[in-house]
Parts: structure tokens; C-alpha cells; sequence
């Protein structure tokens, strides 16, 4: 073993061992060679002496160079990550060993609570909706949280606030704040990539006591979803003012007519009596409607709470509407399987979506041919790119009418407020274009899925997905 460990030695640093060994047995060649010189001691034995020594040295200091060697490749792996095991014969060197893995599980330990930290930290932010971003004193994006790596793409962070952004006031704000002109800054402004989004930037500088290469954060805040909404609050407005003044004039017509030119023609009184009725009864629809929607829109968050059996209500509307289906020399067909189960649900605001769709397969359907319903249970309710519908089983009820094949372009804007399609305005079948928008929202509540479908050979069917029970 004693050989073994002198020709480890060999390979490596064998001058400062040989070195040590020698500055080791400097003070008995002195003493020996003090002995010889006074003939206490013969060369010979003097030599011999002092070569025992120096062995009995190179032994001594072989094991603890040869730990130390150890210990230094040991502390070595450590610093690269790794463990390893460590096999030393000196008890000191295994109390440093110790004292070194005491030392390694505790920066271990503090490593592992900094980055359990920094990542529920990123985490954190990356559950903000609204885009962050970390700068330094040059402008250098340091982080991102995933809205803002959404809106400005993945490869945001290491770039610099002017190579990211276009705007020069918003360029300057940042800067004001970077050289501490200004504490925050705050700022409305448009960029170009993506485009024409309006943004309402806040730029803060760090407290001195935020240590670290980050100086100061960017919260940004789209606004052009709140400004497309509010648009469409004022178009909704300004489209039903419409609405309602088309009739309200044709009425005011009548009554100066009736009060001025047909003042004693009794057959003009009576048709223009009748048109007004009939203007003034298509106002109190669009105002019921109006209200309706208004209604349902308010109720949106709130969670359903009846328990409904679908087919009841869906048989409950049909007889409300055979009359109107004779009218038009049409039959309402019921086809149901036998088993579906109750569901969550509001039953008005449930009896008033099949009643506007029951409604318009009469109006705009064939006449002569038949409305056919459908009942059925299904897995799960197909998904919407625009609302989040519930998961797992539901209800599918489709109402489906003979007649032309609606175009792919009017398809998709059926559901918009006050849209209607021209040739039924043309055909002058009167409606107020709120009927399928009533219909989205009361499904929208239910967490359930409209779809249309048309086609010259089947007509159109309108399917509406209601789940069995709504979760949260
Ligand atoms: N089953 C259908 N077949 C063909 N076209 C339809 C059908 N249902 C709706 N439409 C078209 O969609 C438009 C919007 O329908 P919606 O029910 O919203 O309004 P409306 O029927 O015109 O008015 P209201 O429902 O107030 O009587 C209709 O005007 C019509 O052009
Ligand atoms: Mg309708």
C-alpha cells in the first residue's frame, strides 16, 4: 500500500513532495551530522539513520498529501454539481471532508429555497394579465412575463427597449426614468407591431434596496379590447335609436296624414291604423328585446340554479307555436331519445332561446315543409373560439327547416346584433335581429355552443349544445 501511494505521488507533483520530505528531515541530518563530527556516531550509521528518517517521513507525508489530493478533487466535483464519494485515511481529513459536506448540503439546501423562489416568483407574474417587463440601466429587457412575451413575441428578453418598441415617447419616458429624472412615468401610446394597439404604459423605478441587475419595471396595459367594447356599446346604442325612430316616424307620417289629407277618408283611416298598429307593436318587440338582452347580459356571471327536464320545455314552446307553423302550412316534428337526462339551467331564459329559434324555422323556413327537432345526448359540447364552454356530457337540441342555402358570409354574422339577412328584408318578413344574439347570450351563461350549418339539400339547422350540470 506504502508503494502504492509513493508511485501515485510519482505521476504527479513530485518535486514539492520530494521537497517537504527533505525540509522534513533537514533537522536530524543536522543532528546526525553534529553526532558524526564528534564520533557518537559512525558516517555509516549516521546515513543509514537519516535514510530511515527520511522513508519513515516520505510515509508520514504520503498519506496526507495523497488526502489532501483527494480532498481537493472531492471539493473540486463538488463545485461542479456533482457528489461523489470520498475516501480518506487520515481522521482529520475526514472531519474536514465532513465539515466540507455539512458546508455543500447547506449552500445545496439555500440553492434549491433561491430558485424554489425565483420560479414561483416567475411563476407569479406569469399569472398576470397584463404584460411586465424587467429593464436594466441600459434599457436591456432582463424579463418578461408570458403576457408580455404574448404580445412581443419569445425572443423579447436580451433585447433593448428602442429595438422592441417604435414609439419615441414611450423611448423617452423609459430613459427619463433610467438616468432618475423621474421616479415613474405614465403614458398612452400606439404600437406598430402588433398593430394599431393602444397601450397605457406605467414605467417605475425600483427601490435602491432591489438589488440586482433590474432598475425598473414596464407594466403595459392593452386597451384596445376596452376600446372595441366601448365602440360597440355606443354602436349598440346608436343602432338601436335607429331602430326605434324608423318606426316612430312612419307613425308620426300617419298621424299627420290622419289629422291633415285623410282626415275624412274612412278606408285610408283604416289601412293606415293598421300599418301604425303594426309599427307600434314591432317597437314594443324591439324594446322587449332590447330589455331582454340587457337582462340576460346582467345575469352572464351568474350561475344557473334549476334543475330542467329539456324536453318538457322544448314541447311547452312547440305548442305555443304550432298556430304560427299552420299559418304557414308547416308542422313542428319532435324526435327525442328516450333517456336524457335533467339539466342545469335557467327555464325561462331556456324557454325564450327555443322560442326565438322555433320562431324564425317558422318564419324563414319552407313553407310546406316541416320543422324538425332533435334531441339527443352527446359526450361533450364542441368548443368555441370565442367563450369558454363546460366540459363533459350535454345536451344537443337542433331545430332544422327546408330553405335556401344561407351563404357562409352570412353564416358567420347571424348571431350579430340587429343583423338580419337582406332577402328577408327584402321578402318584408319583419323581425328585429336581436332574436339569435338573446339566443348566443342565454347559451353563453349555460356554458354551452350554438352552431349553424346550411345547406341547399338539408336547409339550416341550428344546434344548441346545453351541458347536463355546470361546475363551477
Ligand atoms: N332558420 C333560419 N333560416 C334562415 N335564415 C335565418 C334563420 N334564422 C335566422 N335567420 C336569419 O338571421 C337573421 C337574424 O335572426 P334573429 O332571430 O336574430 O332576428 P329576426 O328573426 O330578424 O328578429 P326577431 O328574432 O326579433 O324576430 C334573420 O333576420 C334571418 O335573416
Ligand atoms: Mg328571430
Amino acid at each position: 500500500m506504502f508503494f502504492k501511494k509513493i508511485s501515485d505521488l510519482r505521476g504527479e507533483q513530485n518535486s514539492s513532495f520530494s521537497a517537504r520530505v527533505l525540509l522534513l528531515s533537514f533537522p536530524s541530518a543536522i543532528v546526525f551530522i553534529v553526532l558524526a563530527s564528534l564520533s557518537f556516531l559512525s558516517p555509516m550509521a549516521a546515513i543509514l539513520s537519516y535514510a530511515i528518517i527520511v522513508v519513515f517521513n516520505m510515509f508520514f507525508l504520503s498519506s496526507i498529501t495523497i488526502d489532501l489530493k483527494r480532498l481537493k478533487k472531492y471539493i473540486n466535483t463538488l463545485a461542479e454539481g456533482n457528489l461523489s464519494d470520498v475516501n480518506l485515511s487520515e481522521e482529520e481529513a475526514h472531519e474536514i471532508a465532513e465539515a466540507i459536506n455539512s458546508m455543500h448540503r447547506f449552500w445545496v439546501a439555500k440553492t434549491d429555497a433561491l430558485e424554489a423562489q425565483v420560479m414561483s416568483d416567475a411563476a407569479i407574474l406569469d399569472t398576470l394579465p397584463d404584460p411586465i417587463l424587467m429593464i436594466d440601466r441600459s434599457g436591456n429587457i432582463l424579463g418578461a412575463n408570458l403576457s408580455a412575451r404574448h404580445l412581443l413575441g419569445d425572443t423579447v428578453t436580451d433585447q433593448n427597449i428602442e429595438t422592441v418598441f417604435t414609439s419615441n415617447n414611450f423611448i423617452n419616458a423609459v430613459s427619463k426614468v433610467l438616468k432618475k429624472e423621474s421616479e415613474s412615468e405614465n403614458l398612452f401610446f400606439y404600437m406598430q407591431n402588433p398593430a394599431n394597439k393602444k397601450i397605457y404604459a406605467h414605467i417605475k423605478q425600483l427601490p435602491w434596496f432591489s438589488k440586482g441587475r433590474a432598475v425598473a419595471v414596464i407594466s403595459l396595459y392593452d386597451l384596445t379590447k376596452a376600446l372595441k367594447l366601448e365602440k360597440m356599446q355606443s354602436d349598440f346604442v346608436a343602432n338601436a335609436s335607429h331602430e326605434l325612430r324608423t318606426p316612430l316616424s312612419v307613425i308620426s307620417g300617419f298621424i299627420e296624414t290622419l289629422q291633415t289629407s285623410a282626415k275624412n277618408d274612412p278606408d285610408a283611416r283604416d289601412q293606415f291604423l293598421k300599418i301604425m298598429a303594426d309599427q307600434a307593436s314591432f317597437m314594443s318587440a324591439l324594446i322587449e328585446n332590447l330589455l331582454s338582452l340587457s337582462k340576460i347580459e346582467l345575469s352572464q356571471d351568474e350561475k344557473p340554479q334549476e334543475k330542467i327536464n329539456i324536453i318538457n320545455v322544448v314541447e311547452e314552446v312547440c305548442a305555443s307555436l304550432e298556430h304560427k307553423a299552420s299559418e304557414r302550412q308547416m308542422h313542428i316534428v319532435l324526435n327525442k331519445e328516450t333517456k336524457i337526462p335533467k339539466i342545469t339551467a335557467d327555464a325561462q331564459q331556456v324557454k325564450q332561446l327555443f322560442q326565438n329559434l322555433i320562431d324564425n324555422a317558422i318564419k324563414y323556413g319552407l313553407s310546406g315543409g316541416d320543422v324538425n327537432i332533435q334531441i339527443k345526448k352527446v359526450d361533450h359540447i364542441p368548443p368555441s373560439k370565442s367563450f369558454r364552454v363546460e366540459n363533459g356530457e350535454a345536451v344537443a337540441i337542433s331545430v332544422n327547416n327546408k330553405g335556401s342555402q344561407i351563404s357562409i358570409e352570412n353564416l358567420s354574422r347571424l348571431t350579430e346584433r340587429f343583423y338580419r339577412m337582406q332577402e328577408h328584408k327584402n321578402l318584408n318578413i319583419k323581425g328585429t335581429g336581436l332574436g339569435l344574439s338573446i339566443a348566443k347570450q342565454i347559451i353563453m351563461r349555460h356554458r354551452g355552443n350554438l352552431t349553424v350549418s346550411s345547406s341547399a339539400h338539408n336547409g339550416t339547422t341550428f344546434t344548441v349544445y346545453l351541458p347536463l350540470s355546470l361546475k363551477e
